[in-house]
């Protein structure tokens, strides 16, 4: 508006000259820019208005409004204002069509008129994302973001975390819109599978700071994967197993098959998904136990050594170890803490001593710090202990 109203006082100046002194009457305008769907106001400034009659006209030159009476039947166009200082008119729901210059006209022995360019911008709207083909990991994706219309065109920009990445863009005028499409290729991976894509439309129809965006969620295709977890780390027999098959993949694996080595499965186990069931375990269940899944992009297999033991068989599970060094980690820890009390109290006794008789008290304290030894001494038989 500001830039308008600049440009427009040396046109303004120069028009008025050859207007002649004479007269004295003019009519002033302002160019409008409205985006399609809002509401446009065009102003006819009067000066020294004597009562003549003023008539706004359309683009088309059909009459609007004659003297301040509606003449064109179209409920969009409203008279807001008319005063001797201005006629002011209201274009709601403004329209492609609605483009061009609306006439100011002052019907004088001289007719003045200017002239009032309306501009009407296509705000985009949210941009359409595909995907060229399904992406593989270790292949490429291609997408692509199409905005049908916009006007002036579309700056359409991709992101991904935040960060911008780099598209192609290409645009073919439609009348009086653009259609806009940007592409952008990058390689896959695994990792992607899930990722989110942005694509982002801009210009200057939307409100400053505002875009459309759409976001896309990567599909990226990969060979399964395939891990088993048992329900316990120590097997005894008697004792009923689940062994779970957790596997991942794109397209995900729909059927697990389980084995056990060579050897068919203990008829007592029940496979169900992703699940083996193994209930009252004996010995000769020991086998090495398998669960394979495959999808188009290939296959995965995990294996699960099972070792039952005899019901009272005292086992040193590996897991075992790492909590015997915890164990003793922390009893170290229990008996440094109570040697720095101990400090701590014979240190306030020594003091106190200096001050006071040798009958306050002290003893008491002695007696107390010498059980905080003991309990001390106590901690470190206790770490020997998870030592051994
Ligand atoms: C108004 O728009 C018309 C057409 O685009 C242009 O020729 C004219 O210079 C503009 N006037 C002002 C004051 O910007
Ligand atoms: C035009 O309209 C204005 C405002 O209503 C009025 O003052 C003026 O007399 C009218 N002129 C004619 C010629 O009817
Ligand atoms: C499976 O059978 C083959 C031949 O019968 C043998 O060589 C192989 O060692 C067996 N594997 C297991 C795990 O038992
Ligand atoms: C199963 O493994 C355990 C531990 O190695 C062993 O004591 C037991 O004899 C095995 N049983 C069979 C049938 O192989």
């Amino acid at each position: 508006m500001g830039r308008a109203r600049r440009f427009q006082w040396p046109l303004l100046l120069l028009w008025a000259a050859a207007a002649g002194p004479g007269t004295g009457q003019e009519v002033q305008t302002e160019n409008v820019t409205v985006a399609e769907g809002g509401v446009a106001e065009i102003t006819c400034r009067l000066h020294q208005y004597d009562g003549s009659i003023v008539v706004i006209q359309n683009p088309a030159r059909q009459t609007l409004f004659f003297n301040g009476t509606r003449a064109l039947k179209d409920e969009r166009f409203q008279l807001e204002e008319f005063s001797p200082r201005r006629v002011r008119i209201r274009l709601s729901d403004a329209r492609l069509e609605d483009e061009g210059g609306y006439f100011c006209q002052l019907y004088t022995e001289d007719t003045h008129h200017q002239i009032a360019t309306l501009t009407v911008l296509v705000a985009p709207e949210n941009p359409v994302v595909e995907v060229r083909e399904q992406a593989v990991e270790g292949g490429e994706v291609e997408l692509s973001c199409r905005v049908p219309r916009s006007r002036p065109i579309a700056a359409l920009r991709w992101y991904r975390d935040r960060k911008e990445l780099k598209g192609v863009s290409s645009s073919r005028e439609d009348g009086k819109v653009w259609h806009v499409t940007s592409t952008v290729r990058f390689r896959v991976d695994r990792k992607d599978d899930g990722g989110i894509i942005i694509c982002e439309a801009q210009n200057q129809a939307l409100p400053s700071g505002h875009s459309k965006q759409t976001q896309y969620v990567l599909d990226v295709q990969y060979s399964p994967t395939a891990r088993i977890h048992a329900s316990q780390a120590v097997v005894r027999e008697g004792d009923t197993l689940v062994l779970t098959c957790a596997v991942t993949g794109n397209p995900r694996p729909n059927q697990i098959r389980w084995n056990r080595g060579n050897e068919s499965l203990p008829e007592r186990a029940e496979a169900v998904g992703e699940t083996l069931t193994l209930p009252g375990l004996v010995s000769a269940d020991n086998g090495t136990y398998t669960c394979e899944a495959s999808n188009k992009h290939g296959h995965a297999r995990a294996l699960y050594v099972l070792v039952v033991y005899d019901p009272g068989a005292v086992v040193e599970a590996q897991t075992s170890v790492p909590y015997a060094i915890v164990g003793g980690i922390l009893a170290l820890l229990v008996f440094l803490i109570i040697c720095v009390l101990v400090g701590m109290v014979w240190c306030s006794v020594r003091q106190k001593g200096s001050y006071l008789t040798h009958e306050a008290s002290g003893l008491d304290e002695q007696g107390e710090a010498r059980e905080a030894f003991l309990n001390g001494s106590d901690g470190h038989k206790r770490k020997e202990e998870f030592f051994i």
